[in-house]
Order: C-alpha cells, then structure tokens, then sequence
C-alpha cells in the first residue's frame, strides 16, 4: 500500500514539475531574442513574439519600443502596420518616438515647470519653450532591462528600467515597469507598474504609430475613427492646455460614431488649425466598451484601443513630412500615421482641475492599455 502511494506520488510530481518545465519553455520558444545593437555600453534586444496565430509583434529594449506588428487583412494577407526601423542605427538616428513608452510625463509641460509641495521643478524644454514626452533624456531612449518571465501561457516580455530621482528633472528614484503580452486574440496587452521613494509626477503611454493599410503606404485619412468621448482638451499655440472641456457635439472633434479622419481634418475649425490638424487629447467617458476603434475600409483591419485612463490623445501624424524614412527605406508622408496614446491630459500638474498625476511614496501605479486588432 506505501509503495502505491509513494508509487503515485512521484508520478503526480513528475508531471507537475514536466508540465511547468513545458509551460516555462514554452514563452521561451514563442519569443525569440536577439542582439540589435549597444547603446553607451548597454546591449540593446530585439524580441520577435509569435503569437498562436503566427502573427509576429516585435519590441525592443531600446525605450521599451514596439517596433513591428504584422496582422492579416480581410483576405488573410500579413502586413505590418506600425512605424518602426529595420536596424538599430536607424532607430537612433530615426525618429525618436516611433513605438516607445513614453515617461516620466507623456504629452506637453508648459515651459518645462511645475510645483509641488512648495517647490519648483524645472525640467530641460523640448519643443519650443514646453517640454515633451519626458524631454530629450526621456525613457524613450534609454535602454531597459528585458526579462522573457518563464510562467506565461502567450508570448510575453516584461520591460524594467530604474529611473534615478532628479533624472531628466523630475524627483524620486522611480522603478518602472512595462510588461508586454501578445495574446491569441491578437492584442498587445501593456502592463504598467511605477513606484516612487518621493512625491512626483506621472504620465505613462505608448507612442505606436498605425496605418491599417500596412506602415510606409499611403496616409490614414480614409481610416473610419470612433472615439468614445464628449468632451476634448482645447490648446494653446505651443499645443498647452487652455484649461477648457469642450463638448465635441457639433465639432469636427465629433467621433462618437465612426468618421474619417479625412472627412473634417482641413476645416476651418480653431482648434484643427491650431493642431495642424488633430493633436488632441480626448477626455473618455466612464461607462465605454472601448476608448477608440479604427477601421480601415480598405484591408478591412480593426483597430480596438482599450485602458483605464482618463484620455486618449489621437494624433493625426501632422508633423510627418517624409523625411521619416522607415522599414524598408519607406518614406512616412503626412498624416500616414496616427496615434492613439492613453493616458492623462497634458500639463497637467500644472492644472489643479484635471485628474491628478501626482504619485506619492507608497503608492503604486498600475495601469493597462490593450490594442486589438481583428477584421470586419
Ligand atoms: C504629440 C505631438 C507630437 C508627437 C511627436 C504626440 O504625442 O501630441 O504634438 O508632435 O507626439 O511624436
């Protein structure tokens, strides 16, 4: 009888130790790694995952980047729809933004300050008088630590990066991490976490530029656009929040049913021609299924844009003039892209009325964006 039991508990073990072994080699074989380059000293990997479906996203360390993302179109036919480079030098010399998370503070910060507790912040300006995306030293272009975690079921890689306290201006040592997932249902799933020793600021994103007819062909302005929003953020000459809410209803700002980005982009509306056309953020509605859906009639590829933050700013790619050269020597013309980055409103440490960015020590940030892709 001790010998059937001692008999059966080594099978059960054994099996469970062989099934964990399939499981942590299994994220192993669905993500490839390979070396892409080195930057002030540090190895730089290009991760190529392999979804179920034999879709391929592919990520970078560098600025914790997604740099490639090939989904069918409606006839089954694999394209890949998102800005990126095929080498390393491209990508440095490139355009820095293309795919990366975007930290400490995504979007805009009027004339690189803002106060907290009492004391004044001055951060490096980027654009004008106003910073950028974290300014010129920001988690774009720094390398990560990569990591492919052994018990996932997809393919998975998990992005960390510590962020020294005062590093690009903003205080607190911070621990950043972005973990991506590649479902079987095609989506990219993005996990944030941030912690911080000191009161700081925080806005999060994921700059990816799409075109659903395959990156580098034609622009996005017969893309049909649904954004679940009400309300959007009007700027100022330097794309600095005024402070208003408007109602989109009876704007060209009006995507709470699917229109082209073409159809209104040229109007003689304030805000089109302060933007260049549409460079706003979009503040979403509670109660949404999604925050933004974007269909191509075209490929007949879907876009789903999901997150838990209070806006998604849709961007129209107005600042892309060509000399963007990507995959393939492709050359990024005006408007050819556009971006669906979800997070909070611009500058908004410096207004007290919008949703706060403030992250305070021992409290942890955690948020989550999924892009789905499929076909109607
Ligand atoms: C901003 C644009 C900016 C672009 C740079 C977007 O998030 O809204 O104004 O030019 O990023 O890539």
């Amino acid at each position: 009888m001790k010998r059937i039991v001692l008999f059966s508990l080594i099978v059960i073990i054994g099996s469970i130790s062989l099934n964990s072994c399939r499981q942590s080699s299994k994220n192993k074989e669905m993500v490839k790694k390979e070396n892409f380059g080195v930057f002030k000293g540090k190895d730089v990997f290009l991760f190529t995952l392999t979804n179920k479906n034999g879709n391929v996203v592919k990520l970078t360390s560098f600025g914790a980047r997604i740099t490639w993302i090939e989904v069918p179109d409606r006839s089954g036919r694999k394209e890949n729809i998102t800005f990126g480079y095929d080498t390393f030098e491209g990508m440095i010399n490139g355009d820095p933004y293309f795919g990366s998370v975007v930290g400490r503070y995504a979007n805009r910060i009027a004339k690189g300050k803002f106060t907290l507790d009492g004391t004044e912040y001055t951060l490096p300006v980027n654009d004008g008088d106003n910073t950028l995306h974290g300014g010129p030293e920001g988690w774009h272009s720094v390398v990560w630590d990569a990591e492919i975690p052994e018990n996932a079921d997809v393919p998975t890689v998990r992005f960390t990066y510590q962020s020294p306290d005062m590093e690009a201006g903003f205080p607190g040592n911070m621990n950043v991490e972005a973990t991506y997932t590649w479902t079987d249902n095609n989506e990219i799933v993005i996990d944030y976490k941030c912690v911080t020793d000191k009161k700081t600021v925080l806005n999060i994103t994921n700059h990816a530029y799409f075109n659903l007819h395959g990156a580098g062909n034609r622009d996005i302005l017969d893309h049909e656009v649904t954004i679940n929003a009400d309300r959007f953020v009007p700027v100022d000459s330097g794309l600095i929040p005024t402070g208003e809410l408007r109602p989109v209803a009876g704007t060209p700002f009006d995507f709470t049913s699917p229109r082209n980005v073409g159809e209104r982009i040229n109007e003689d509306y304030d805000q089109l021609v302060i933007g260049g056309g549409y460079d706003h953020t979009f503040v979403l509605d509670s109660d949404r299924e999604y925050d933004a859906r974007v269909f191509d009639p075209v490929s007949g590829r879907v876009l789903e844009v999901l997150s838990d933050q209070p806006g998604v700013q849709f961007y129209s790619g107005n600042f892309l003039d060509s000399s963007q050269k990507g995959h393939g020597g492709k050359p990024y013309i005006h408007r050819s892209g556009l971006c669906l980055e979800t997070g909070h409103y611009p500058d908004s440490p410096n207004h007290p009325d919008f949703p706060s960015t403030t992250l305070n020590p021992g409290e942890t940030f955690t948020s989550q964006t999924v892009y789905r892709f499929s076909v109607e």
